[in-house]
C-alpha cells in the first residue's frame, strides 16, 4: 500500500513536470501544452508581433503586459537586439554603396528611440500603459534630457565619416526645433545636413505619409537615400523607398 502510494506520487510529479515543460515543435507528443499559454508567452508574442508590424496602431500596451515591456525595454536583450540591428547596418555599409562623392549620398535617421531615448520619460509615465500625453511628453523634450543610444551614436559618426549626408527626419513638431538641436548636441551628435521636423501643414498627415514626402523631396533634389534607421514602421514604409531600412525595437508606442 505504502509503495503503491509512493509510485503514484512519483508518476504524478513526473506528469506535472512534463506537462509544465515548454511546448516544443520537435516533441509533438506534448503539443497539448501549447494551450498552456503563460502571461510571459502572451506578452512576448504581443511584443514580437508589434515588431513584425502585425499589431498596428496600438494606443497603449495591454495592461497585463506593461511589466513585461518595461522589463524588455530596460534589459540587456533590448540592448543586444538594437546592437545587432546596427551591426547589420555596418555590414551593409561595407558593401552597399558606391559613393559618388558628389554630395548626393544620403542616410536618414529617426530621432526618438533611434538616436536618443525617451525611456526616462516613459519610466515615469506608465511605460506605454497610459495613452501618450503629448503636452507632457513635449514638456519633457524641452528639458533636453534624453540620453544618446550608444549603438546608434557610433553608427551616426561612422556614416558621417564615410561622407554621406545625414538627414534627421522626425515626427517632433517644428516648435521643438531648438530643444531638439540642443539635446542632440549635448549628447554628442553634430554634423548632420538637415533636421526635418513637422510643420503645421504636416501635423494632420499620417507620419508615414509625411516621412515619405520628405524622401520624395530628397529624391527630387537628386539625393540617393542608401538607408534609414528608425524605431517605427512609419519611418521606413511608403514610397519612395530607401535602398535598405533597419528597424530598431520599440514596443512602448506606435506612430502611424
Ligand atoms: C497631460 O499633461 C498635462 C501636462 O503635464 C496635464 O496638465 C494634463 O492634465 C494631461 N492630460 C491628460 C489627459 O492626462
Amino acid at each position: 500500500m505504502e509503495r503503491r502510494h509512493v509510485l503514484v506520487l512519483a508518476l504524478t510529479s513526473l506528469f506535472i513536470r512534463l506537462a509544465a515543460a515548454d511546448w516544443n515543435i520537435l516533441n509533438p507528443k506534448w503539443s497539448f501544452d501549447a494551450k498552456q499559454d503563460t502571461l510571459k508567452n502572451y506578452c512576448e508574442s504581443w511584443r514580437i508581433n508589434v515588431e513584425l508590424n502585425n499589431i498596428r496602431e496600438f494606443e497603449v500596451v495591454p495592461q497585463e503586459c506593461v511589466g513585461h515591456i518595461k522589463k524588455y525595454m530596460t534589459s540587456s536583450q533590448y540592448k543586444a537586439d538594437s546592437e545587432r540591428a546596427i551591426e547589420e547596418v555596418t555590414l551593409y555599409l561595407t558593401r552597399c554603396c558606391s559613393l559618388k562623392g558628389d554630395g548626393k549620398d544620403a542616410w536618414i535617421f529617426d530621432i526618438d528611440d533611434t538616436l536618443i531615448s525617451t525611456i526616462p520619460y516613459f519610466k515615469k509615465h506608465g511605460f506605454g500603459g497610459e495613452k501618450v500625453n503629448s503636452s507632457s511628453l513635449e514638456a519633457w523634450m524641452k528639458e533636453c534630457k534624453a540620453p544618446a543610444l550608444d549603438h546608434t551614436f557610433k553608427l551616426f559618426h561612422e556614416i558621417k565619416n564615410k561622407g554621406m549626408k545625414i538627414f534627421l527626419v522626425s515626427s517632433r513638431k517644428e516648435t521643438l526645433r531648438s530643444p531638439t538641436v540642443d539635446n542632440l548636441i549635448k549628447v554628442g551628435y553634430h554634423g548632420w545636413t538637415s533636421l526635418i521636423l513637422r510643420g503645421l501643414d504636416d501635423e494632420y498627415m499620417h507620419v508615414e505619409q509625411y516621412k515619405s514626402q520628405v524622401r520624395k523631396k530628397l529624391e527630387d533634389q537628386g539625393y540617393r537615400v542608401w538607408g534609414i534607421v528608425g524605431d517605427q514602421w512609419s519611418s521606413i514604409k511608403g514610397l519612395p523607398e530607401a535602398k535598405r531600412t533597419f528597424k530598431l525595437p520599440n514596443s512602448i508606442y506606435y506612430l502611424s
